[in-house]
């Protein structure tokens, strides 16, 4: 394949990639200047080679947030977004060049650009009849439940003045204080922690029980109307109005007449944001006047009128001690730096993410370094750089330890993972631990009652030793523990015994297979029918199920290679756990689609594309991801894209709907 074209498909996959982690896991493990960095590396290259144009490219969209469970409405004005910069420079290019296009006065509307989760608003008569997400910015999910919760929102605005119709956006934000609060909350749960005030805003925003997201006190900044028929030309005075009909309008908003006055407002909150109760990561620029802003127009992504200016993330200097190594539940090793301790973005900060051995060699590390810890909008702070000149007396390099600093056992990699494992899964405390822990969890078998807390006790305690151990603990001897009482006793003790019930794909998972998460085991389940069938595979057998790779496939060989593993699989069993499909799931299935070749494309109401997949193989078909001469249907939902479409009807592929495809397998 043609070098340029191989690139494009590469950062075309890396954006994707990128794009879901931050969309719909609400995970970024990339920051924004990377991400934009790869983005513009994209753009060049498809600007300067047009014969590889895709419409389904990463930078023909603004990225997707769509949730299956609310309803999907269309955007009536697109959600765009703004181009970023990083310099004052870039700002003043963008100020030049506005310039030059307007040939005329104009001003610029400073404004602090808010990091939550962006939201229309649409208003009639005076009412909120509608709050969508952006979604993929053409079309959102529909929330307007969960935002009514929001105390900030107006559900009926002030006065009489305002439109008849119209929309407005904003941002909604989780609060610091709040965002803190719930954290810890968490912590207590042992539920797993939100990175970033921006997650936690997004992810409260789609909960299906908008009581719960009443308690979470989010709050909302509103920066940009639209309609026919705003009060005024004027962008800063329709956000004036705005505020007067109820609206919170942040007073962080200036009307700009010239590039010093950029420079200053640039300069002032860079440091005053930190006094602000909810987070912002840089300040958007804006024409002012409305019909200079539709004369300037759009670029395919974003408005020729306005711009992003994102602030540096806040670093601090400090001195690098020692490095420490722990190990996580799948033996993964994570180096951690150990700080003098500093003061960063309002919190002292000791510690701080070294990630993994390529990390640590790429910033050539030596103990005594000053190094640089940057806080970037996440509550774990990283490293990003050492201050070479501070160094008088050069320390030791810093390496990678070869062996567990838990268990001693010699560390592996494997081949295309930056991370080091230790191997010895069932004989490294941290290891057994986590095992037990995601064991019980609510996905797995969820047995309730034991935290990480109570884990510790009873490894320590030599109480369990392994999962299959939970199976013969009694009340008596729970109850006697200094922490438990008889009711947690009991309690803990039902929950086991009930956890029998658990169907065989969920065993699986609990099982803990390294790369075998929750798809995976429903794959392997269904596609096995029982353990013995999946222990007894072949690399050659297991690939041939649908997303197992040969990773996945040696991971569950080697497992099953472990006699400790078949020893604790055959006392489970004993127990009474389910290792095999039951004869009411294998009734599910047909063979109704048997030999049918499908692809989905789209977004759907009654089943997420996950469970479409899930279905098809049910029913004896095969789900590809593009259309060929050989696919047999197009499963088609809403917001498909057109180059799709295009290729299935020129191939005469028969595309079909969601309905119709629920009527193909029931029927
Ligand atoms: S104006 C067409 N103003 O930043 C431009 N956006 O990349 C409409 N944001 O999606 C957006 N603060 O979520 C605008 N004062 C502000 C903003 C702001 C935060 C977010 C918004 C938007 C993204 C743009």
């Amino acid at each position: 394949m043609d070098f340029i074209l191989q690139k494009i498909e590469d950062l075309r996959a890396q954006l994707n990639e990128h794009n879901y982690n931050y969309y719909v896991l609400n995970a970024p493990v990339i920051s924004d200047i990377d991400f934009d960095r790869l983005m513009k590396e994209l753009q060049d290259l498809e600007n300067q080679h047009p014969q590889y144009a895709d419409t389904n490219s990463p930078t023909q969209r603004v990225g997707s947030d769509i949730n299956k469970s609310f309803k999907q409405v269309a955007h009536k004005y697109p959600m765009l977004s703004l181009s970023n910069t990083y310099t004052i420079g870039e700002v003043s290019d963008f100020y030049n060049r506005t310039k030059d296009l307007l040939n005329a006065d104009f001003q610029i509307v400073g404004e602090l650009k808010y990091d939550g989760t962006s939201i229309s608003l649409t208003y009639i008569d005076g009412k909120l009849v509608r709050a969508v997400t952006r979604g993929d910015g053409t079309q959102g999910d529909d929330v307007t439940d969960n935002i009514k919760t929001i105390r900030s929102i107006p559900l009926q605005l002030r006065g009489t003045d305002y439109p008849k119709e119209f929309e407005i956006r904003g941002e909604v934000l989780m609060p610091w204080g709040v965002f803190e609060k719930l954290n810890q909350e968490r912590e207590a749960q042992e539920e797993p922690l939100f990175a970033n005030p921006r997650n936690a805003a997004s992810g409260t925003l789609k909960l299906q029980n908008s009581s719960i997201v009443a308690s979470r006190q989010l709050d909302a900044y509103l920066y940009y109307l639209l309609g026919e028929n705003l009060p005024f030309d004027s962008h800063f005075e329709n956000l004036q109005a705005a505020r007067s009909w109820g609206f919170k309008i942040s007073d962080a908003t200036n009307r700009l007449s010239s590039l010093s006055e950029i420079n200053e407002f640039i300069r002032f909150w860079d440091v005053n944001r930190k006094n602000l109760p909810v987070a912002t990561d840089g300040i958007v620029f804006k024409v002012d006047s409305l019909l200079q802003q539709k004369n300037l127009g759009y670029t395919a992504k974003s408005p020729r009128w306005a711009i992003a200016y994102k602030f540096q993330a806040e670093r601090a200097e400090t001195r690098l001690n020692y490095v420490s190594y722990q190990v996580g539940r799948t033996g993964a090793v994570t180096p951690v730096a150990n700080l003098d301790p500093v003061q960063l973005s309002g919190t002292t900060v000791r510690r701080a993410s070294l990630h993994n051995a390529d990390i640590i060699e790429s910033l050539d590390l030596h103990i005594g370094d000053m190094v640089y810890v940057e806080k970037g909008g996440e509550i774990i702070p990283k490293i990003v750089g050492v201050n070479t000149d501070a160094r008088f007396m050069i320390g030791e390099k810093v390496g990678f330890i070869s062996r567990c600093p838990e268990c001693n056992t010699p560390l592996i990699r494997y081949e295309g993972e930056a991370a080091h494992y230790c191997p010895n899964e069932t004989g490294c405390p941290p290891q057994i631990k986590g095992k037990i822990e995601h064991f019980i969890s609510r996905r797995a078998m969820n047995i309730e009652g034991i935290g990480t807390e109570t884990v510790d006790l009873f490894f320590r305690l030599g109480i369990i030793k392994n999962v299959a151990d939970l199976y013969v603990l009694n009340i008596n001897q729970l109850s006697q523990l200094d922490r438990l009482g008889e009711k947690s006793a009991r309690n803990i003790t039902e929950s086991i015994s009930n956890s029998v019930n658990v169907p065989f794909e969920r065993v699986l998972f609990a099982l803990g297979i390294r790369f075998v998460g929750e798809t995976t085991a429903k794959k392997l389940a269904y596609a096995f029918k029982n353990i013995n069938n999946i222990k007894n595979a072949t690399e050659e057998e297991l690939v041939v199920v649908d997303e197992i790779g040969t990773r996945i496939a040696q991971s569950v060989i080697s497992y099953f290679k472990d006699k400790r593993n078949l020893e604790q699989i055959d006392r489970l069993k004993e127990y009474g756990l389910k290792f095999e499909i039951s004869q009411e799931q294998i009734s599910r299935n047909t063979n109704r689609l048997q030999g049918a070749t499908i692809v989905i494309s789209g977004t759907f109401i009654h089943h997420s594309r996950e469970e479409y997949k899930m279905l098809i193989e049910q029913h004896g078909g095969k789900n590809t991801g593009s259309i060929s001469g050989k696919t047999d249907f197009l499963l088609a939902g809403s917001n498909m894209g057109p180059a799709k479409l295009e290729k299935a009807n020129k191939l005469g592929v028969k595309i079909i709907s969601e309905n119709d495809f629920l009527n193909m397998i029931e029927s």
